[in-house]
């Protein structure tokens, strides 16, 4: 794929678990099984939402939870075809839009101290780097926090 892709943003409908479910077997080594992927649709305080192409095809998605006035990004991803066309930075934005609207004040997430490509998005959102939790993931790799204030104080 040359061009970047024409794709709608929408909220996660059931029927997209599956489709999610494989794709985060393409996008992490600790993908969320599909059971998971239901619990978290599911769930009340959550902000989700995907970005589909022309044809349906799933392209990139977004979970985020509240946490009181902190939107908690759980997890970004865009399948691998779709990457570097700017929808990860789409999703960042709407999540961002959606902290804005429900008067949230911050932004924040864990990410792989080795996660370049998440870590550059992060930053060219304006996310600081804030912390680092040691041995956040199964395989005892650290995790950077990073937070981005959106609210007025
Ligand atoms: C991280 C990820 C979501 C980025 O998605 P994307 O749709 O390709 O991101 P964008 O096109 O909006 O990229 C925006 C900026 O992020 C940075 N970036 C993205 N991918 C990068 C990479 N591989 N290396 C360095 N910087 C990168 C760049 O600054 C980029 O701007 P540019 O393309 O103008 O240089 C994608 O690589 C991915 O799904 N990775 C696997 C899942 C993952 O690790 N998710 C994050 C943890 S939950």
């Amino acid at each position: 794929m040359t061009d970047a892709p024409r794709c709608s943003l929408r909220a996660i409908h059931p029927g997209d678990i599956r489709a999610l479910a494989a794709a985060e077997v393409a996008c992490f080594d600790d993908a969320w099984p599909e059971s998971y992927v239901a619990s978290e649709l599911f769930a009340p305080a959550r902000f989700h939402r995907v970005l589909v192409d022309p044809g349906g095809r799933l392209a990139a998605y977004l979970f985020a939870a509240w946490q009181y006035l902190d939107l908690h990004i759980l997890k970004v991803a865009t399948l691998p075809p779709f990457r570097r066309f700017g929808l990860g930075t789409e999703l960042m934005l709407a999540a961002e839009e959606h902290a804005r609207e429900m008067a949230g004040e911050t932004l924040t997430l864990e990410v792989r101290v080795t996660n370049i490509a998440a870590i550059g998005l992060y930053e060219s959102l304006g996310y600081e780097h804030v912390g680092v939790r040691p041995g956040y993931y199964a395989d005892e790799s650290d995790a950077l926090i990073m937070t981005k204030r959106v609210g007025e104080t």
